[in-house]
C-alpha cells in the first residue's frame, strides 16, 4: 500500500501534485478558520484507508497543515516532506495582508485580481506555459470562501520550532532556487530545526517545484526514499 501523503498549497488543490500512487487529498476548511481542522480531515482520510503511519509530505500551506498534524498526532507519522514552506509564525504586516486578501476575495470574489496576486510569487521565470496554464486554472477555480478561511487559518498559525525540534523522523526539505515566498534561506532555517533532515535546491523552479520540475521532484523524492529506507 502506498503510504506516501501530499498537501497542497495555496490557493491551489490536488491537481497541483504529479505524483502516481500518492494520497493528494483537496482540502477545505469549514467552520472557525483554523489549520487543526483541516489536520483533523486529513487524519479521517488516513483512519479511513487504514493507514496507520505514513510519509507526511506538504507544500507551503500543505506544510502548515502537516505541522498541525504533527501537533495533534506525531505517532501517525514516519517521515516529513517540506517543499517551500516555513516553521515559523507570520509577521504582523504579513498577517494585516492576508486578512486584507481574505476580505477581498469575499468582496469581490476570485478573480484575474488574484491570479496577478500571486502567480508572480508562486512561479519562478523558468515556469512552463504549461505549468502557467495550470496554476492558473486551479487558482481561479477556487471557491471565495476557501481562499478567505484559509488565509485567516494561515494568519493564526503558530511557531512550530519547538515541535519541529522534538521529532525523530527522517526529513527532506525541497526548494525552488527562485522561491520569493520562501526562499531558500528559509528553507535552510527549517532544514536546521530538524533533527534528521536531508535538504535540497531544485533548479529551475520558484515555490512550486511538483508543478514547474514534476519529473525533479519526484526523482529527488524517490532518491531520498531510498536513501533512508522509508
Ligand atoms: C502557499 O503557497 O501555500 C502560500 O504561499 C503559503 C503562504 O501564503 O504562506
Amino acid at each position: 500500500m502506498n503510504d506516501l501523503v501530499l498537501l497542497h498549497a495555496f490557493p491551489l488543490d490536488a491537481r497541483m501534485w504529479d505524483v502516481p500512487g500518492a494520497l493528494t487529498p483537496s482540502l477545505r476548511g469549514h467552520g472557525q478558520p483554523d489549520l487543526g481542522t483541516v489536520a483533523d480531515q486529513v487524519l479521517g482520510v488516513l483512519d479511513e484507508r487504514g493507514l496507520e503511519k505514513v510519509l507526511l509530505g506538504g507544500c507551503s500551506m500543505g506544510g502548515y497543515v502537516a505541522m498541525a498534524l504533527l501537533r495533534r498526532a506525531p505517532e501517525r507519522v514516519k517521515g516529513l516532506v517540506f517543499v517551500d514552506t516555513k516553521h515559523t509564525a507570520d509577521a504582523p504586516e504579513a498577517v494585516a495582508n492576508r486578512h486584507a486578501m481574505a476580505d477581498r476575495v469575499e468582496r469581490d470574489g476570485v478573480g484575474e485580481w488574484l491570479v496577478e496576486a500571486m502567480l508572480p510569487n508562486l512561479l519562478g521565470p523558468d515556469a512552463s506555459d504549461t505549468a502557467r496554464a495550470l496554476v492558473r486554472t486551479m487558482v481561479l477555480e477556487q471557491r471565495a470562501e476557501d481562499v478567505a478561511w484559509w488565509q485567516r487559518a494561515m494568519a493564526k498559525r503558530p511557531d512550530s520550532t519547538d515541535l519541529l525540534e522534538s521529532l525523530d523522523v527522517p526529513s527532506l526539505v525541497l526548494v525552488g532556487e527562485h522561491d520569493r515566498i520562501t526562499p531558500p534561506d528559509v528553507a535552510a532555517k527549517l532544514a536546521v530545526t530538524l533533527r534528521r533532515s536531508t535538504s535540497e535546491r531544485i533548479e529551475n523552479a520558484g515555490h512550486l517545484p511538483p508543478v514547474e520540475q514534476p519529473g525533479e521532484f519526484r526523482a529527488r523524492l524517490e532518491r531520498w526514499r531510498g536513501q533512508v529506507g522509508i
